[in-house]
């Protein structure tokens, strides 16, 4: 039986920096942000938008009535979860009207937490073919103003739906993984922002790559060049390209090119939006079906997986028959087309607003997010969401 995505697509806020303007501001040449990170726009989560209403707002348009009578599971990956004990995921099981006999978690493991969702599900549907399951990775990332990590922020959320005889992409049984216990990016309990050692992140990313992509060939042997294209996750598009470099010249000339260029098409979402944490690797993979109009069913897909601290995972999947008439590549292309650029100083100003921590009550007016499914205010310590529709 196959198992793999039947739907998937993204969210991200409203509101986007312009990385230009950014350095500029910061005394920084642009071209370091652009070309040498490569990102130039940076998406902004208002106060109205956390890891829960992302996450809803991402698989919103995408569900069917029969897919919410069908989801048995639903998982919220996050490393910017909004609470301690409670899943995030019971939030978005009510504001998606998902039938009520499901289970709904949380999982955390950095960026590896959609991935990790992922395998979970592949295992429920193989048990419970006629069911589904919702993976939703979502985050805010920020490593706060003016700090090396700045420009490597974002905000968004990806959302899966998984099933038996996936419309989309059949996952293969072929992952390889990898845990090292190390302090490349934390954050603790009581830290509003992150921990990282930039410079060993990303040589603990590469390390991992490389690592496991030999054990890969070693178990499976799929040489680079039966691939159509390998999805990263990108902390910033020039990560994954740091990665692909490794092992790119593995490939004749001509399939360097089809992975150099597929490589580039699946950045393009990202070069606009940032780091989206646990679904960055999946937006990539968005961007890549929504950019590539080359791509055939049957085509091979790499993925790889790496969240801080540290777990990697590789694994492939396949396109399936008629994969492009489920994908709503003008939903995405519209919610990047009218998003709203902040000024930097606008954009200091929100970064500081902060929802209230003694139990009052804050209000936030309706109208101030165009989002369907935003937060509206906290009262006694509990956040207050609404679905617009
Ligand atoms: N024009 C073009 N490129 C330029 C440039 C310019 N004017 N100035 C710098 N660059 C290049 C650098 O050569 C470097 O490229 P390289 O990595 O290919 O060598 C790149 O821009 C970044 O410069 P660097 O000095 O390394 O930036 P930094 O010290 O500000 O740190 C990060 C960059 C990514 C480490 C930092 O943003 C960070 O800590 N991010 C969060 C952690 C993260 O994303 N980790 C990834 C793994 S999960």
């Amino acid at each position: 039986m196959k198992i793999g995505i039947d739907k998937i697509s993204f969210y991200t806020p409203a509101f986007y920096v312009d990385m230009t303007e950014l350095a500029l501001v910061r005394e920084i040449d642009p071209n370091k942000f652009t070309i040498g990170i490569g990102q130039d726009k940076m998406a902004f989560a208002p106060i109205t938008q956390d890891a829960v209403t992302m996450g809803a707002n991402a698989a919103l348009d995408i569900l069917t009535e029969e897919d919410r009578q069908s989801i048995e599971l639903v998982i919220l990956a996050t490393e910017s979860g909004i609470d301690q004990s409670k899943a995030g995921s019971i939030y978005i099981h009510r504001l998606l009207g998902i039938q009520p006999f499901a289970r709904s978690i949380e999982i955390k493991e950095a960026c590896y937490g959609a991935t990790a969702g992922i395998n979970l599900a592949k295992d429920y549907i193989a048990k419970h073919p006629n069911s589904k399951v919702l993976v939703i990775g979502s985050d805010i990332a920020r490593y706060g103003l003016d700090t090396p990590g700045e420009a490597t922020q974002g905000a968004g959320a990806v959302a899966m739906l998984l099933s038996a005889n996936p419309r989309c992409i059949a996952l293969e049984d072929d992952q390889v993984f990898l845990t090292e216990d190390i302090m490349d990016f934390w954050r603790p309990v009581y830290s509003e922002y992150a921990y990282v050692q930039g410079k060993y992140s990303t040589e603990q990313y590469l390390h991992f790559f490389e690592t496991i992509w030999a054990e890969y060939q070693r178990k499976f042997n799929q040489p680079l060049e039966s691939f159509t294209a390998l999805c990263f996750h990108l902390p910033y598009t020039k990560m994954g390209k740091k990665a692909l470099d490794l092992i790119i010249e593995s490939a004749p000339v001509a399939d360097q090119e089809r992975l150099l260029e597929n490589y580039r098409l699946s950045t393009l979402y990202s070069r606009n939006i940032g780091n989206i944490y646990t679904g960055s690797l999946y937006l990539s993979l968005i961007s890549l079906l929504d950019h590539q109009s080359q791509l055939k069913a049957g085509n091979k897909i790499g993925f790889f997986s790496y969240g801080s601290g540290a777990v990697g995972e590789f694994f492939s999947g396949h396109l399936q028959e008629g994969f492009k008439e489920h994908i709503v590549t003008s939903q995405h292309q519209n919610l990047l087309a009218n998003r709203t650029k902040l000024s930097i100083a606008d954009y200091e100003t929100r970064f500081k607003q902060e929802l209230p921590k003694d139990g009052s009550t804050f209000e936030i007016d309706a109208t101030s997010d165009p989002a369907s499914i935003m937060l509206t205010g906290i009262t006694e310590h509990m956040r207050q969401y609404i679905r617009k529709d």
